[in-house]
């Protein structure tokens, strides 16, 4: 296991390093997935995307000194080498503190009705400037430390002179960094070809994946497919039971079920990626009982890219999360009506992660083989090591 773990980061790296906006040598020139309209309408009314915005934003997404030991940027965690993500299971911030949380990739980011794993932010604006007084993130303790830091380096003085008309402040800060957001988004994938009447764009696995994905399998019922906004997702939160994974959360989720949990944004903030409490979910935002362990439902775009999986990434490849999904979740006291054990073959199972891996850019090109191939080979490593393990056992 530790063989292919050590192995496995070279080949992401590889894989993913096209992961930004420029196509990988060879793929096709990336199609828009969104129209401009669409785009729009996503986009509040008060702070319209401007081409020297998003680079202001980008300016300050790359910019580890935005954090209190000048180590740690956005994309630290949220590289654009890897999908906007980091291919470790939860991430580590200053002082190499490791938090509770996966870090999501941030690409269709805008088109989420709420922001995080447990969606306590409201918009990309209000997330923005979260991270940085985040202790274990970037760390710092006041907004007028950061701000001050910024308006000492002459470029960003420019750039926001001539982006906001006056000097860096902290609200404008989350402003640029959400409107660069909006310019990260995924472009057309073979599913889209295929849609579009390209019979050929899939294989004959992937659209038994796709009848699967929208019937028997069910993940449909979830990660909606709907035309006009094709991410697979539904702005809900669900418990699927990836909390329920971790001994002691019935426990916790008995007593959460009693007792209310936290109120300022900061304190939210540190229960989800500080303490156990983590693991209630939408809970520690809107304390029902029915949200305990409840998650956001991810979109499945470029999702080939972005493992590990789940809000904590305790699931390695494709293949751990169809089978997740195939024994009907963890059972829990709060697991959703709508997960149940599915029953499907192991050739299923093959399909369904074809197909998710059909929902990846074409600018990823054949990269998405590669990637593909690297998750198969983890996983059925992973099973043969499990089941030398259990015979030795016996
Ligand atoms: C130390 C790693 C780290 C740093 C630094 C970091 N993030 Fe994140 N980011 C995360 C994690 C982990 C989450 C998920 C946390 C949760 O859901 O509770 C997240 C969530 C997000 C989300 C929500 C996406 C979604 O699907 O809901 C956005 C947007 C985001 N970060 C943008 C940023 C920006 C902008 C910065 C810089 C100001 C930043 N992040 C800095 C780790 C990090
Ligand atoms: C009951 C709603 C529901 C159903 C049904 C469902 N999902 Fe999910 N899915 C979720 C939620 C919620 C999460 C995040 C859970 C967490 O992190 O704790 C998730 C996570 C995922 C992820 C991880 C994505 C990431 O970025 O980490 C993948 C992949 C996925 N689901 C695919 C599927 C597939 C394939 C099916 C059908 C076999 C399916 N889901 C069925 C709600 C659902």
């Amino acid at each position: 296991m530790n063989r292919i773990l050590i192995l496995a980061p070279a080949v992401v790296a590889v894989a993913c390093s096209v992961a930004a906006q420029p196509p990988a040598p060879g793929a096709p020139a990336p199609v828009p997935l969104f129209s401009d309209g669409v785009i729009k309408s996503f986009t509040p009314a008060d702070n319209p995307i401007t081409d020297a915005k998003a680079k202001l934003g980008d300016m300050i997404f790359d910019e580890k000194r935005i954090s209190t030991d000048n180590a740690i940027a956005c994309n630290t965690c949220h590289s654009p080498r890897n999908g906007f993500t980091t291919h470790t299971e939860t991430s580590r911030g200053v002082g190499d503190q490791l938090g509770k949380r996966n870090a999501p990739s941030i690409l269709n980011a805008m088109f989420y009705k709420s922001m995080f794993w447990d969606g306590r932010a409201e918009t990309l604006e209000e997330q923005a400037t979260l991270p940085i007084l985040n202790p274990i993130e970037m760390g710092q303790k006041d907004p007028t430390d950061v701000v001050a830091k910024l308006a000492a380096i002459p470029e960003f003085v420019e750039a926001f002179q001539q982006v906001f008309g006056h000097p860096v402040n902290w609200a404008d800060m989350g402003k640029a960094l959400a409107a660069f957001e909006r310019t990260r988004l995924s472009t057309e994938a073979p599913f889209d070809r295929y849609l579009h009447g390209d019979e050929k764009a899939l294989n004959a696995s992937q659209r038994r994946g796709w009848a699967l994905f929208t019937g028997k399998a069910r993940c449909g019922t979830c990660h909606t497919y709907d035309a006009a906004l094709p991410l697979f997702g539904d702005n809900r939160f669900h418990n699927t039971g990836a909390a329920a994974q971790k001994q002691d959360y019935n426990q916790l989720a008995a007593r959460a079920a009693r007792t209310a949990a936290a109120g300022s944004q900061a304190e939210k903030d540190k229960l989800a990626l500080e303490t156990d409490f983590s693991e209630l979910g939408r809970f520690l935002t809107t304390q029902k009982k029915e949200d305990i362990g409840a998650f956001k439902t991810p979109f499945l775009r470029d999702v080939l890219l972005t493992g590990p999986y789940m809000h904590d990434g305790s699931l390695e490849t494709l293949w751990d999360v169809v089978g997740f999904f195939n024994k009907g979740g963890e059972r829990n006291p709060f697991l959703d009506a709508e997960m149940k054990p599915l029953g499907l073959s192991e050739n299923e199972v093959d399909d369904l992660v074809n197909f998710l891996g059909a929902l990846t850019s074409d600018r990823f090109g054949d990269l998405r083989a590669a990637e593909l191939d690297r998750q198969r080979t983890a996983f059925l490593y992973r099973r043969a090591v499990q089941h030398q393990t259990a015979n030795r056992g016996r």
